[in-house]
């Protein structure tokens, strides 16, 4: 089938006549947005939470960490980021002299609100002499507090690269770094931050998916709690979740993070079977702040190229150094 970049480029036909009802609306509009990315010189990064629609226009789809390396390569002006607040930070951070829109400037991120840049600053003066490792879900007040950044992608490579002589402080996910220290083997100060969808999954809620499904491996990510991560079979960033499917000779999966994924999932895997990890109340997990970008504010976004993110330079400065560390570990 063609591509929705494929028919803007020629000018049409109307993709109206192929699908009826509301997508009707989403088709014209994902058209229009193509159009319009072409003519800011735009590039679309988009996180596997958003909106089906969304990552069906997006250049590019994937995990913090794949998203950060996008950033740094893209040669486009503009950077759509299609994701929450801080990881839209980061791709400005990276890229000091682009605008940097992002659709939702309320798209925020409950492990980013667990650490505030004040709280971290006094308790590293109570503590003098440690490393600090940010995970990337934080802001860019907090980065420039930092040592080294991590992903969910990179965390055991970044903490096994830490100086052996220092104690270690992890920011601001509690369950990401306790996970970490079980891989590694480092004990490090945990932070008391979580994320408040990821922890929703329950031992119980995975008990009961899995009396269902008893086939189907649980692939979590590493933000649930510990008791949720004892079920699971595989653990990961959401990127490696898409290898780890693809690669696997299993036909289904149950997936414990974000629903968004799913269609990534769908769509790199067509012939295999996906299940949504419930949560105690819900049949599936959503991130609200994900959730805040549409098409719609997609669209107006880049009509108007804003709103944007501006953030001092002496804090881009140093909000860089670690995050450049990260990259060249992860390179
Ligand atoms: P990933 O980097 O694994 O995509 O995770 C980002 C995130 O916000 C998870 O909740
Ligand atoms: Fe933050 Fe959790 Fe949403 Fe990820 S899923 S953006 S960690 S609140």
């Amino acid at each position: 089938m063609d591509s929705v970049e494929q028919l803007a480029q020629r000018g049409g036909p109307d993709l109206t006549v192929r699908r009826p009802g509301p997508v009707r609306h989403f088709d014209r509009l994902s058209q229009r947005i193509v159009q319009l990315k072409r003519e800011r010189n735009a590039v679309i990064l988009a996180h596997n939470y958003q909106v089906p629609e969304i990552q069906d226009v997006a250049d590019y789809v994937g995990d913090s960490l794949g998203l950060s390396q996008q950033a740094a390569q893209t040669e486009a002006e503009i950077i759509v980021f299609c994701g929450v607040h801080f990881m839209a930070e980061t791709a400005k951070i990276i890229n000091p002299g682009k605008k940097v829109v992002l659709p939702d400037l309320d798209a925020g991120c409950s492990l980013e609100q667990s650490c505030p840049s004040d709280r971290l600053r006094k308790f590293q003066a109570d503590r003098p002499g440690l490393y600090t490792i940010a995970y990337i879900n934080c802001s860019a007040q907090v980065k420039a507090l930092s040592d080294v950044i991590c992903t969910s992608g990179n965390a055991q490579r970044i903490v096994e690269a830490a100086p052996e002589n220092q104690d270690i402080l992890f920011v601001p996910d509690e369950n990401l770094g306790a996970w970490v220290t079980e891989q590694t083997g480092r004990p490090m100060v945990l932070w008391p931050g979580n994320c408040y969808a990821h922890v929703e999954f329950t031992r119980d809620s995975i008990l009961k998916i899995r009396s269902s499904f008893p086939q189907a491996p649980v692939v979590a990510h590493p933000e649930c709690t510990k008791s949720v991560r004892l079920l699971a079979d595989e653990i990961c960033s959401t990127e490696k979740m898409i290898g780890y499917c693809r690669n696997s000779s299993d036909r289904a999966f149950i997936i414990a993070t974000e629903s968004g994924i799913l269609h990534r999932l769908k769509k790199e895997c067509p012939d295999k079977e996906f299940i949504p990890a419930p949560t105690d109340t819900c049949r599936c997990n959503e991130c609200k702040y994900m959730k805040r970008n549409t098409l719609s504010k997609l669209h107006d976004c880049l009509d108007s190229l804003g709103p944007e993110i501006q953030l001092e330079p002496e804090l881009i400065e140093r909000a860089r150094l670690p995050i450049d560390r990260m990259l060249r570990l992860s390179a």
